[in-house]
């Protein structure tokens, strides 16, 4: 396994709509298993393809317990996932890897099903909710070629950016 190096925005990767996955085969795997200790290295609990620089829909995920009973996931591989249906809204607090230092409220649906394959081409569904239904949207966004701070209105985006850039500057210009 290998760590790989994360793209901060606006590496136009990131505003890339990714390509499915045909075959889930050993390539495809070793992908998803350097995405994992990328993410794992870098403390972040979800990473996508084009945050690596690969715009094919692949995901790695490893979400906390809520604290209220809510278990951790453990490690999820994801292959194709989509968002089949959602439910409610909510605000929560979201970091991206590709936006380091910077925090931002962002409203996503409360609910959501989502359908994915596994790293052996099985079939899952699952129904979340909380902050591993927010994760979900995050990542499944990436897919898409949506960071988080296009999901704010126009205002709140241009705050969150101009924020980043000083954070940027403030790191050394990364
Ligand atoms: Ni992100």
């Amino acid at each position: 396994m290998a760590v790989m190096p994360v793209r901060a925005w606006p590496d136009p990767v990131l505003s890339q709509k990714a390509e499915p996955i045909e075959v889930v085969d050993d390539e495809v795997r070793r992908l998803l298993a350097d995405m994992a200790e990328t993410m794992y290295r870098s403390e972040g609990i979800g990473l996508a393809g084009p945050q690596v620089g690969v715009s094919r829909r692949v995901v790695t995920m490893d979400v906390p317990g809520d604290g209220e009973g809510e278990p951790s996931t453990g490690l999820l591989y994801l292959v194709n996932p989509r968002v089949v249906a959602r439910e409610g809204t909510c605000m929560m607090t979201e970091g991206c890897l590709s936006f380091p230092g910077l925090e931002i409220d962002v409203k996503r649906a409360e609910r959501v099903r989502v359908e994915y394959l596994d790293q052996h081409g099985e079939p899952h569904v699952v129904d979340a909710e909380g902050i591993l239904a927010v994760c979900f949207q995050h990542e499944i966004d990436h897919l898409d070629g949506i960071v988080f701070t296009d999901r704010l209105g126009p205002v709140r985006r241009r705050l969150a950016l101009r924020d980043y850039d000083k954070l940027r500057r403030s790191a050394g210009g990364r």
